[in-house]
């Protein structure tokens, strides 16, 4: 395993057991409103600085992009963390939640750490060297047509400005898959999606912290990844769209009518 990637993943393990020792006790966490549905904890904050000492610890002049805390340093290294994601779920005790951190170099996705913590799930992947779930090797799905796919997606909670443009996409993809599913972790749906458990994913409005992980995984597991319109814009708008090569093309088909200005790269 490269050194940051196992770096990485001790960071995301030592968060993981702060997330874990919290969840026997949701009902005493103190929940802060950061803006409308968008709720933090003492445990996403306790997490999250656990993992940047792990990581600065390791890598002192690397920068850092964290959800809580957000940026320092400067560095052509630069490690984009989300220590709870899905943390209205893990709120409610709905066992879907995950702890994300992504390497750039230079710009450019490096390593990836998924972690589900209720599984024990360790989603990995290096640039270059493939993705994983544990020791096993992660390819995306082999399905073709979309009448019998599985697809992952995230509801608007926070920012409504697109809800219209989101509900015709959402009306489509029921009518034209084998269904859609809202788990609540954008990180664990796109390890899922690495995985072959959804055949695609696309969400809008997310942050870099969301989903970085999650590309590289997609991408080391032969997938693709782009923005509404199948650019390489998602890092920087949230908006994005994945899946394995044959549907990739087909979802964005699907999304095309939805497109109001807003969403268009
Ligand atoms: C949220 C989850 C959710 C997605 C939201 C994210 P958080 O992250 O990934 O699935 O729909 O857009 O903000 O706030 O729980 O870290
Ligand atoms: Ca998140
Ligand atoms: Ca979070």
């Amino acid at each position: 395993m490269h050194p940051m990637l196992s770096t990485a993943v001790k960071a995301a393990r030592r968060a993981a057991s702060i997330i874990n020792r919290a969840s026997r006790n949701v009902d005493i966490l103190t929940v802060e409103t950061k803006s409308h549905s968008d709720f933090v904890t003492e445990v996403d904050r306790a997490a999250e600085q656990a993992i940047i000492a792990v990581l600065l610890d390791a890598y002192p002049n690397h920068a850092i992009l964290a959800e809580e805390s957000g940026a320092q340093g400067e560095s052509e290294y630069e490690w984009i963390i989300d220590p709870l994601d899905g943390t209205t779920n893990f709120l409610h005790g709905f066992p879907q939640y995950a702890v994300s951190i992504a390497l750039l170099h230079k710009g450019v996705l490096s390593q990836a750490v998924i972690y589900d913590p209720v599984r024990n799930d360790l989603f990995t992947a290096s640039r270059g060297r493939g993705a994983f779930l544990n020791d096993r090797r992660l390819r995306v799905s082999k399905r073709t047509q979309l009448k019998e796919a599985l697809i992952g997606t995230g509801f608007p909670f926070r920012d409504f400005a697109h809800l219209d443009a989101y509900m015709g996409m959402l009306r489509d993809m029921m009518q034209k898959t084998a269904g859609v599913r809202r788990p609540g972790s954008a990180a664990l749906d796109l390890a899922y999606t690495a995985a072959g458990r959804f055949d695609g994913f696309w969400e809008i409005g997310l942050n870099a912290w969301d989903i970085a992980a999650g590309c590289l995984l997609i991408q080391e597991a032969g997938g693709l990844v782009g923005d509404l319109q199948g650019n390489e814009t998602y890092l920087q708008s949230g908006n994005i769209v994945a899946g394995n090569p044959k549907l990739f093309s087909q979802l964005l088909q699907t999304l095309a009518p939805h497109l109001t200005e807003g969403l268009k790269s």
